[in-house]
């Protein structure tokens, strides 16, 4: 049982919670209180298995003491120190140690404090890279459909996500492209790993090439694996074809790993997974394993190159007071030594077996139109009822959660994405939990 408050419904009104149906969660709150290991306690004491790593950025499972520990020695050692024409040691051991597991040549490293900060700084790096190379006609970027690149105004620009542009449309970036999505249930429902069809999408960016000119194009930008819209995988050799028209066409590659950064496919990264290196990878979550909040940009040598040219000055106007903040380069790293100690980078891989195994099984279990996997990242994908998208999808999140299980919604698509030190009892535990929920809808 945790020592929390316990809440009355007066204390719930000043909060507006994000991305959250504030009415309905304040009539009938689902609260956290204590976090250890795999798992959530409610503050009654009740147990939550979780299903999605918090927010799939708690890969190294909760509350683990080596993280909580050289964080509260940084804060009485140095609190704050600014990293605008200033640094402090944790700063720079945190990007070498980056740098190290990085894919090959992405070996500069930028900090921010969030997966939408480390979006919008790729995209302004992309921007001005081109503009310091003497091609400032290369301004237009492009996204995809259904992707999510967090919520600053460039982050939704690029992203395919219609309710977060639909609201803000008139402040939206001018001059960006989108691709298809490569979700797509007729070919490739019930795919174990990256699906077979889909290749060819990656052509729709020669299209946007013959359409624009490559002399007015500065960058793409796609999650390897979409995480916020439920999960949709690359089709074999998909990303690898993005790469080849971005090479013979000048064009920047931006992966966008916040989700899929620090062990979930069963590589460090899915770059090295997918065999195919980018340009720039942005990155936040698992950077800190959820504790502090923290994001990054991995940039290659060749871009970082061209800015540390000329004369001596500022070469990028930008930055953030927190960026490289003491409290979360403390965490970073001892993230890192958890990983690397621990072997979660690569954890992934040796369970994904079981994990496909567990979640396929649920096939056949009513509503189920698709069953997709991919490293320790699980897409159940469940037929709307009519007229009322997402409410199936509600009312499973809110069954699991009733059951111990906390699993992420996202219309009728329930997405899993565990701490990467899941043992195979919980795997089972995950799969009879979520079967016994969809048994009954
Ligand atoms: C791929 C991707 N990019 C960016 C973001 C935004 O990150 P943040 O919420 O830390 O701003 C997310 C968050 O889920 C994400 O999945």
């Amino acid at each position: 049982m945790s020592n929390a408050p316990v809440l009355a419904r007066s204390d719930l009104e000043a909060l507006w919670l994000p991305f959250t149906a504030n009415r309905q969660f304040k009539s009938k709150p689902r609260i956290l209180a204590k976090a250890s290991g795999m798992h959530y306690w409610t503050p009654e004491g009740r147990q939550i298995l979780d299903g999605v790593a918090g927010l799939w950025c708690v890969n190294a499972g909760h509350a683990r003491r080596e993280i909580a520990q050289a964080v509260a020695s940084q804060l009485e050692t140095l609190d704050f120190a600014p990293t605008f024409q200033m640094a402090h040691p944790g700063a720079f051991q945190l990007a070498n140690e980056l740098a190290k597991i990085a894919p090959g040549g992405l070996d500069h490293v930028f900090f921010t404090n969030s997966g939408s900060e480390s979006v919008d700084t790729a995209l302004k790096i992309a921007l001005a890279y081109h503009r310091m190379r003497g091609e400032g006609s290369r301004t237009r970027l492009i996204g995809r459909e259904r992707a999510y690149h967090g919520v600053g105004f460039g982050g939704i620009s690029v992203g395919g996500i219609p309710p977060n542009r639909k609201t803000w449309s008139a402040a939206l970036l001018p001059g960006v492209d989108h691709l298809p999505h490569t979700h797509d249930l007729a070919k490739n429902a019930f795919s174990r790993g990256a699906p077979a069809h889909g290749a060819q999408l990656a052509d729709e960016l020669e299209r946007l090439v013959a359409l624009h000119d490559a002399s007015n194009i500065a960058a793409v930008i796609v999650e390897p694996i979409a995480g916020s819209t439920g999960v949709l995988l690359p089709p074999q050799g998909y990303l690898r074809r993005l790469r080849e028209i971005c090479n013979r066409h000048g064009i920047l590659l931006i992966f966008d790993e916040v989700i899929t950064g620090f062990g979930r496919t069963g590589s460090a990264f899915a770059a090295q997974e997918f065999g195919v290196t980018p340009d720039l990878i942005t990155l936040a979550k698992g950077l800190t394993n959820g504790c502090v909040p923290m994001g990054a940009v991995l940039v290659g040598q060749q871009v970082y190159a061209a800015f540390m040219q000329g004369p001596d000055g500022i070469e990028l106007f930008h930055g953030y007071t927190y960026s490289a903040h003491p409290a979360a380069c403390a965490a970073g790293l001892a993230t890192l030594a958890l990983y690397q100690k621990e072997g979660l980078l690569t954890r992934a891989k040796s369970l994904a077996g079981y994990w496909e195994e567990g979640a396929h099984a649920l096939r056949g279990l009513p509503h189920v139109i698709d069953i997709r996997n991919y490293g320790l990242i699980l897409a159940v994908e469940l037929e709307s009822l009519p007229g009322k998208l997402g409410a199936r999808g509600f009312e499973v999140f809110v069954n699991c959660f009733e059951r111990g299980l906390l699993v992420r919604q996202t219309g009728d698509i329930i997405a899993l994405s565990p701490p990467l030190i899941i043992e195979r009892g919980q795997i089972d535990q995950i799969f009879s939990t979520l079967a016994q929920v969809l048994r009954g809808q």
